[in-house]
């Protein structure tokens, strides 16, 4: 009997043939069932996407929450607006403006996490069969997202300086919904779009009418160079009209995830006020609001200037912890593989011969208790079986060292050839 069948003599019903049809395209994230695996306590995984605990700053978080719930605890506990909480959308278009792009409360939303921005961004934009343009390899839980409203998706290549704008150029056509863009220590290449390219991008979107999704979760976790100018930096630069409210092209993205803790659930939009409006409307059928208390402890975490010394804090230690793998990879990855050298966030990407398939070591690798995600599910058109992905922020530096010295064992073995030293 199949599981169908026997649900249905269980329940009585089909539930299959009961689901939308936008379920049809949506399927379970390889990590996420990976994750189950490498739960256990001697497994080093290289896999999730998670911050290093150690970095939560959790007595500040109980210290603020404590004082919010002593002055103002009946509003942080009660039902709030869907736009989000006054002082922090207000200090977010402050900051904004602070660096350049005229903003006030109206061209902010603040969402549960910056991953249900990317929900209802599909939401109000993607009808079935809709082009939308994205850099390949991306965010996979953009592709799982926008999977259900039917997205077409359309990659362009990357290499080590971000999207490749010849290739874009060739690729983007006007009537194209979205352009989706990671400027910064993308996840999950690690690559950081050029200047060079960021001026192209804009220019070429413009031109062809097409708006750009900016997601940019991991932008203040850069651990050395410069920060390099958004693409709604460049957009807004671009726009004579000037005023004090944003009105381009580009919805940009960000999140406290990184900064300060992901289960709080805090990110925010920043986008055209009819943008805003038309989100907000969405918004409501979802979840009425981002949960008060959570943006309230954002807030004030914020204001304070704490996040920017905590930030830095994070820095030190995702740095050692970048290096860390980075100088075990020479010392036991084989000599005919490559791999990405980020100068900030939480990922880097491993390129295997052309071939070899990634999803094979991975099996070879559970049995030494370390794993990684395979980089074919990253891709929105296909391809990239040969590639994966490795999260160096979750793991302390001891442990990076013995996974990667347990996988280069396990390359070795399968790619035929010595580590380079
Ligand atoms: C590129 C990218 N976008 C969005 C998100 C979602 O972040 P949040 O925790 O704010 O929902 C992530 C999380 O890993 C990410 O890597």
């Amino acid at each position: 009997m199949t599981t169908d069948e026997r649900v249905m003599e269980n329940t009585g019903l089909d539930w299959h043939s009961l689901y939308a049809q936008r379920t049809h395209r949506m399927a379970n994230s390889a990590i996420r069932e990976l994750l189950k695996v490498t739960e256990q306590p001697d497994f080093i995984s290289f896999a999730g996407g998670m911050p290093a605990p150690e970095v939560f700053p959790v007595d500040e978080v109980r210290a603020v929450g404590d004082r919010i719930l002593r002055d103002a605890g009946p509003t942080a506990l009660q039902y709030g607006r869907t736009e989000g909480y006054g002082p922090l959308r207000q200090l977010i278009a402050q900051q904004m403006t602070n660096e350049g792009i005229p903003c006030t409360s109206d061209n902010i939303l603040i969402t549960t996490g910056s991953q249900q921005a990317i929900d209802l961004l599909g939401k109000i934009f993607i009808d079935l069969d809709d082009r939308v343009v994205m850099e390949s390899p991306t965010y996979l839980a953009t592709i799982q997202a926008w999977n259900s409203y039917g997205a077409s998706y359309v990659g362009v290549d990357s290499d080590d300086d971000g999207i490749v704008t010849e290739h874009l150029e060739g690729t983007l056509q006007s009537g194209d919904k979205l352009l989706y863009c990671l400027p910064n220590f993308q996840n999950p290449g690690g690559v950081t779009l050029s200047a060079e390219r960021r001026r192209d991008v804009v220019e070429l979107a413009m031109t062809r009418g097409v708006p750009i999704v900016e997601d940019d979760p991991y932008r203040e976790l850069r651990f050395e160079g410069e920060h390099l100018r958004r693409l709604i930096d460049i957009d807004s630069e671009n726009r004579s009209e000037g005023g004090a409210v944003y009105r381009g092209s580009v919805m940009y993205l960000s999140t406290f995830s990184k900064t300060l803790a992901p289960g709080l659930r805090i990110g925010w939009v920043v986008a055209a006020p009819e943008v805003i409006s038309e989100l907000t409307m969405a918004k409501q059928g979802v979840d009425l609001h981002t949960a008060m208390f959570n943006q309230m402890i954002a807030y004030e975490l914020s204001a304070s200037g704490f996040l920017d010394r905590h930030s830095r804090d994070i820095i030190r230690a995702y740095k050692e912890r970048r290096d860390t793998m980075l100088v075990a990879m020479e010392e036991y990855f084989p000599s005919n593989v490559r791999w990405t050298r980020p100068q900030g966030g939480m990922f880097l990407w491993v390129t295997l011969p052309d071939g070899m398939n990634a999803a094979a070591v991975l099996q070879d690798a559970i049995p030494h208790r370390v794993a990684f995600v395979p980089g074919a599910p990253f891709h929105p058109t296909g391809g990239g079986e040969n590639t994966f992905r490795l999260n160096f922020s979750n793991a302390s530096p001891d442990k990076i060292r013995l996974g990667i010295e347990r996988l280069g064992e396990v390359l070795q073995q399968r790619a035929g050839e010595s580590p380079r030293r």
